[in-house]
């Protein structure tokens, strides 16, 4: 067995975990929507056709927000299309996934569907080919009381109450070519601000993400965010950031190490918002919105087929990911660096939630159960709620082809606000079992509660609608104390929760 250790002060705080990194996200793509959280007519779903098999699972994983409507669905999007009686909705045809929208399910479904999952929306606006106009009406719509046009249009329409909606977003993906109405960054910052300025005089309480790059390998990342934010900085609050990895080489190892890029790319943007602080003079700090992010690549073959098969149907099985074992544990070491990076990252929704490239999958009219990503993110939401310590990690290293000086132990360390501890952990070891020691002696008197992993011997194993519990967590081998530290056994290639409360 090898070693590694970590050291844990309870006063070595790296910031508040803000609730809101447990965040998900339901775009207007494949069976995200239909036949993923809405499906009336399905044995279970409720008055409004909300699924209530799916609602059941997203509750238990805990989510805080919900982005939506997308997403690239959002840049050829009409709000007003998505409110009214449902049989006076149009279908348009969506220019983004070559689908056709039907608007059955809106705005107001939407905020129910929020309310009932115990998740705080998180709306984004067309700055594709809409903008200041409908910026302005949606807030006006969604936030205003009463007693103008559009909040007068929204009781009608059967909501007395404002929907409160507090987390926009400015548009997504602008600096993509495959965005509808895709801007220079120049164009993008000043409608960005323009956009946003009146929404807050609409409602000076609304927070605003800008869009930063769709991705760190876009050939204007870096750049992008500089001259955006030197358009909006006094308007916005928080910059995106989107990424996703796949392991088309099959090469385990340079997978699980991704979560360097990831770390760098968070750190990078940190940079650029300070920088463009110090610039500016200002005293107001940009913090970030991971969101979107995921492992996505095993559907792209599949979705080229239905692509060119079926242009403009609806609802299309796109983006469906089955994910496997070894995804599970990137999942697991992106949540990590989500929690290591608390300070900055404030926001972070993994895309998606039902279906497309998702934790959750459905048949239509049939089952829903947990794909294997589902419960690292379960356990970092239930557990992963108070400070983020620093936690000293010394362990063995690889070098792979992206990356050298890989540890091969991954860890996160919370402390509650009860005074409870939780290491997360991956040992990304393919081949060995580590003894971790857990240096604990700043923290008193502490008991072990329990160590929950996820392995399987199969990097590749799924779960499915004949075998759903192929992968899912179990009770690991835990450890025992000796002289203020905790010895535990963490098996190659595994997912960890060890968690402790204080005596
Ligand atoms: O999540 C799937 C797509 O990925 C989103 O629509 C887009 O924002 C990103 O490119």
């Amino acid at each position: 067995m090898k070693k590694a250790s970590v050291i844990l002060d309870k006063d070595y705080v790296i910031g508040d975990i803000d609730p809101r990194i447990y965040g998900s996200f339901v775009e207007h793509l494949g069976r995200c929507v239909y036949g993923g959280i809405y499906e009336p007519g399905h044995q279970t779903a409720d008055e409004n056709g909300f699924r209530g098999d799916v609602m059941e699972l997203v509750r238990d994983l805990g989510i805080t927000v919900v982005r939506y409507p997308g997403g690239n669905f959002v840049s050829g999007f009409n709000w007003e299309d998505s409110i009214g009686p449902k049989d006076s909705r149009p279908a348009r045809l969506d220019l983004a996934w070559f689908t056709t929208e039907t608007n059955e399910f809106g705005l107001h479904e939407y905020i129910s569907w929020c309310r009932k999952a115990n998740a705080k929306p998180m709306y984004s606006i067309n700055l594709g080919t809409r903008g200041v106009d409908a910026a302005r009406n949606i807030v006006e719509y969604a936030n205003h009381r009463g007693g103008s046009y559009w909040s007068d249009l929204r009781r009608k329409n059967g909501a007395d109450e404002p929907f409160d909606i507090k987390l926009w977003c400015l548009g997504n993906e602008m600096d993509g070519p495959w965005q509808i109405a895709h801007k220079t960054a120049w164009e993008y910052g000043r409608i960005a601000n323009e956009a946003g300025k009146v929404m807050k005089w609409v409602d000076p309480s609304v927070e605003l993400v800008v869009c930063g790059s769709s991705h760190s390998q876009m050939p204007t990342f870096g750049d992008w965010e500089l001259q955006v934010l030197e358009e909006c900085y006094d308007t916005v609050d928080y910059i995106s950031l989107h990424r996703y990895y796949g392991n088309p080489t099959n090469d385990t190892p340079g997978f699980l190490a991704r979560t360097m890029d990831m770390d760098e790319f968070i750190k990078t943007v940190v940079a650029i918002c300070d920088s463009v602080k110090g610039k500016k003079h200002s005293r107001k700090k940009i913090n970030l919105s991971f969101d979107e992010w995921n492992v996505w690549y095993h559907s792209h073959e599949q979705d080229r087929e239905i692509t060119k098969r079926s242009k403009w149907g609806r609802a299309l099985p796109l983006l469906e990911d089955v994910y496997n074992f070894e995804d599970a544990l990137l999942v697991g070491s992106m949540l990590m660096t989500l929690i290591r990076n608390a300070d900055r990252v404030k926001i972070a929704c993994m895309a998606q939630l039902v279906n497309v490239i998702a934790p959750i999958m459905t048949q239509n009219g049939g089952a829903a159960w947990a794909q294997t990503i589902y419960y690292p993110f379960m356990h970092a939401s239930r557990y992963g709620r108070g400070k983020a310590l620093n936690a000293l990690v010394s362990s063995p290293k690889y070098d792979c082809t992206d990356y050298t000086d890989v540890p091969y132990i991954d860890a996160a360390a919370v402390l509650g606000d009860d005074g409870s501890l939780t290491l997360f952990c991956v040992n990304r070891d393919m081949n060995d079992d580590y003894s971790l020691e857990l240096d604990l002696r700043s923290f008193g008197e502490l008991s072990f509660d329990e160590h929950i992993i996820i392995h399987h011997d199969d990097v590749k194993a799924v779960n499915t609608a004949e075998n759903p519990n192929n992968v899912v967590p179990a009770m690991g081998p835990g450890g025992y104390f000796e002289s203020g530290r905790f010895i535990a056994k963490v098996p190659a290639l595994s997912w960890n929760v060890l968690r402790f409360s204080k005596e």
